[in-house]
Parts: structure tokens; sequence; C-alpha cells
């Protein structure tokens, strides 16, 4: 009965059982160990001896069981904690350069090649360089708290330029709506010949919606030289759209208005989605604007210390998320800011 229990017995638990009802306190065995008394004495020694070796052969046997289950289990987790070493390993997803680094590296190859170089400038100004000395009115309306985020509410009077009296802001400190300021910190540090161009983040108190952010990117353009033309700002832009845009795409310069140029323009590229004739994308003019551009205003020269009697040139500015979203029909610019790497893989 016993090795038949025995042979049953497939777990540890099973096999513990099957100690415990023979050699347990309530055990089979231990019952009859203990009513050795009752046996006859005569019989006893031999009865003894008896019981003696049956328990100890049910020990044994007991003990060879479970070496042998612990054995086929240990196998078993072996088996089940395998690493196959074959199998391919899982690729670390590496990062990609966001569109709009991609952009603004394309635009900075664009202008290297033609000898220019990359400035930088700070995100915080002050209104002198992001306003005053591009030529801006005191109470032209982009310097209001409505349109620029100053940052530090200093006291009237205690502004970081003694010039400046500041009418519209509590602050003359900012955030830089603008990478134009970045052209008047260039002028005051080198001579012309100037041809730079400086890309960077700027930012402006608007509600994030399809068409505006918050927060954008610009690229500036400046040129400062001796007998620069509006030809030289035409061939140049014109240059750098089609290098942007490709071949086949035109450009038109429409008259504006900024303080720091005169005479101004915009500048359009025809529609890539129509080819000019006219659809939803553009609005049906058939054209799409990329940047504002114009001849560097005398005014601007003088606050910076060249001598405009010598020296003319151009300045232009790109917005680099209107380029993004020209290039890739993209309908809402928010997308550049979220982060979804579902929108971001796919360039
Ligand atoms: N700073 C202008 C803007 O943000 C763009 C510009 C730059 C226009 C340089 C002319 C010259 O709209």
């Amino acid at each position: 009965q016993f090795q038949e229990g025995l042979a049953a017995a497939e777990t540890m638990e099973a096999l513990e059982a099957l100690r415990v009802s023979y050699l347990g306190k309530k055990g089979q065995l231990t019952a009859i160990m203990r009513s050795m008394g009752q046996v006859p004495p005569e019989e006893r020694p031999a009865m003894g001896q008896l019981a003696n070796t049956v328990r100890a052969t049910v020990d044994a046997a007991l003990k060879a069981r479970k070496e042998e289950l612990s054995a086929a289990l240990l196998e078993q987790k072996m088996v089940a904690d395998a690493v196959d070493v074959t199998l391919p390993g899982r690729r670390l997803s590496s990062g990609t350069q966001h569109l709009i680094n991609q952009i603004r590296e394309e635009i900075e190859d664009i202008f290297c090649g033609l000898g220019y170089t990359v400035e930088d400038g700070p995100y915080v100004e002050s209104t002198w360089y992001n306003f005053t000395a591009l030529n801006a009115p005191e109470d032209h309306p982009s310097r209001s708290a409505k349109d620029t985020f100053y940052v530090v509410d200093n006291a009237p009077g205690t502004m970081l330029h003694a010039e400046e009296t500041n009418v519209q802001g509590e602050s003359d400190i900012l955030l830089r709506t603008q990478t134009s300021g970045v052209q008047v910190h260039v002028m005051e540090n080198k001579k012309p010949p100037i041809y730079m161009i400086c890309p960077g983040t700027v930012f402006r108190p608007d509600t994030a919606d399809a068409n505006h952010l918050p927060q954008f990117t610009q690229v500036e353009g400046l040129v400062v030289d001796e007998g620069i033309t509006f030809g030289d700002l035409k061939g140049t832009l014109d240059y750098f759209t089609r290098e942007i845009f490709g071949k086949d795409r035109a450009t038109r310069y429409r008259p504006h208005f900024f303080p720091f140029t005169e005479p101004s323009c915009e500048v359009d590229v025809s529609c890539g989605v129509c080819g000019g004739k006219g659809c939803r994308f553009c609005k049906n003019t058939g054209w799409l604007e990329i940047l504002g551009a114009g001849m560097v205003d005398p005014n601007v020269f003088e606050f910076c210390g060249i001598d405009p009697e010598k020296y003319t040139g151009f300045a232009f500015g790109i917005g680099v998320e209107r380029v993004a979203a020209l290039r890739y029909d993209l309908p809402d610019l928010r997308m550049l800011m979220t982060g979804d790497m579902r929108f971001l893989r796919q360039f």
C-alpha cells in the first residue's frame, strides 16, 4: 500500500501527506510502534525488529522520492526561466531631431553656403534691443503688454537702459518678440561687412491655435556692406525659397511696413498644393506668406553706430514653423509643440 502511494505522489505536498499518514503522530506505522506493549514478550524482539526495518525502509523510500521530486522541480524551473540567446535583441529606440530643428539646420546650411555666420542672442532682452534701437516709436502697439511678455517689474526710472522712458510697460525687460534685436547686438559688436543669420525662439502673448503659437522660431538675417541694394535682397531670398521649397516655386514681394526697414516687404511663395491657381490651402490667393524683409532703415544704423552714408543693408525674418507648415501641409501648428511621437516620427 505504501509503495502504491509512493508511486502516485507526484508533488512535494502529496509526498508530505504520505509521510504524515505513515510516520506522523497519528500515522499507521507510528500506531503499530506504539502498540508494541500489547505484543506478547516472547514475540516482542522479532516484532520490534520487523517494525524498525519497515520504518527504515519507508523513511529511506520517502527521502529518495523527495530528492527525485526536487530534482525534477529544479529542472522544470530551469527550463521555464531559460534565456533564449538566439532571440534578436530589443532595439533601444533612438531619438530623432524635431522637425523645427531639422528645418532650422537646413536654413543654416543654405546661408552658411552663401558665407553667412550663424549668431546667437538672448531670449530675455531689453526694450532697447527689441524695439527702440530697431526704430520702433515709443507708442508702437507691439510694445504693449498685450503683445509682449514683460518679465521684470522694475520701477519707472530704473530701466536697464538709461535712455528708455518706457511709457507702455512697467519694465524694460522682456522675452524677445522677434529675433531682430540680434541685428542690434551684432552691429554693436562687429564692423561691416556683416553677413549673418540668427535662428532662435521668440515669444508673444498669443493663445495657441491652429495658426498661432505663444512661442515659436524665427531665423533673422542681416547683411550690411557697401553698395547693397534691394536687388541683392531679392536675389538672396529667391535663392533661399527655391532651396527650401523647390525650383518650381515662384516668389512675390508685397509692400509692407516694419519700423526697422525701409522699404519693407513680405515675401510670398507660390502655393505648392494648387501650383498658384488658388485652393483652400492658400485661401484662393495662389500665394503663401513666408517671411518679412526690407532694407535696413538708416535710423537703425545710427542707433547701432554704423555710418548710413557709407553702408546699406537688408534684413529678413523667416518663421520656421510657417516654413514647416507650408512644406508639409500641416493643418495645426500646435502639432509642433505637443511632442506626439506618432506625428514627429514621420519626419
Ligand atoms: N521681425 C519681423 C517680424 O517678426 C520680421 C522681419 C525681420 C522683418 C527683419 C523685416 C526684417 O515680423
